[in-house]
Order: structure tokens, then sequence, then C-alpha cells
């Protein structure tokens, strides 16, 4: 396999475990690039599939979309992330990872806790939220710390 060579959307899916709908997606959001043959279709550098594993890792450490861009933007010329920059870049993402570490610790320990999702099916709902008064603080389990609760960024 020569990495000069060019990839198709399937390839890319493949390979990376992005929907294809997904790469369509984050081309059009400027987050990879793509070339297109004599016949219009795209062909993207083998390269973008370390871009690819990057945006995935990043957004399992909970960066939003527009973050990603942000950290990809700081590229030069937008090219893939080298090991330094990889490094620059997860420095960023310490903070990140202990606030997840912390949430997912609460969410554990507090498994059989009512988290305020609206659902009043457990004894407890009745003294935590009676009548769902957690519905007043937000949409979602409101009892659960908001890292857990962001919508999950679009694969
Ligand atoms: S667990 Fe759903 S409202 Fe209490």
């Amino acid at each position: 396999m020569d990495k000069h060579e060019l990839m198709t959307v399937g390839a890319v899916a493949e390979r990376s475990g992005f929907a294809a709908s997904a790469l369509r997606f984050y081309e059009a959001e400027g987050l990879i690039r793509a070339e297109r043959n004599s016949g219009g279709q795209r062909r993207f550098e083998r390269s973008v599939l370390r871009r690819l594993a990057f945006i995935r890792a990043a957004s399992n450490v909970g960066l939003t979309l527009d973050e990603i861009r942000r950290e990809l933007d700081q590229l030069p010329d937008s090219r893939t992330p080298t090991k330094a920059d990889w490094q620059r870049i997860t420095k960023h993402w310490r903070g990140r990872l202990d606030e997840q570490i912390l949430a997912l610790e609460k969410l554990r320990d507090g498994l059989e806790s009512c988290i305020g999702c609206g659902c009043l099916s457990l004894q407890r709902c009745a003294i935590s939220n009676p009548q769902d008064v957690a519905a007043d603080d937000d949409t979602g389990a409101a009892y659960l710390p908001r890292v857990l609760r962001k919508p999950p960024v679009r694969r």
C-alpha cells in the first residue's frame, strides 16, 4: 500500500470507522479536505486518517466541534498533527480528562440515586425530584454533572 495513494470515501470510512456521511460533514465543516477526481468524486490523502483519529479522540475527551476546529486550525496549512503538535494539544486535555473522570466517578457512585431525568421511577425520585422540579433547572438528567449531559459530537 502506497502512502501517497489517494483513498476513496468508502476506503476512508472503512479504515477510520466514520460513516461516509460523517466524512462529508467534516469536509463541509472544513476539518478535513478532499480532492476531486476528474469524475468529481472525493479522493482523500491517506493522512486524513490521522486527522480523523484526532477528531475522534478529541470528541471522546469532550471537545466540541468548534474546539476541535480551533485545535486543528492552529496547525500550519491545516497539516496533519505531528508528534510535537499532538503533545502540545493533548496537554490542554488534562483538565478535561480530570473533569470527566470525576463526573464518571460520580455517575458510577450515584447509579442508584435519582439523576433528575424526569422519569420519577425510583422511590428516591419523590424525595430528590418531587413533581420533577429538576426540569426547572435543565433538560435531561439535571442532577448529573454537566459534562455528562452535553450532546454527543456527530460522528
Ligand atoms: S431517576 Fe429519573 S427523575 Fe429520578
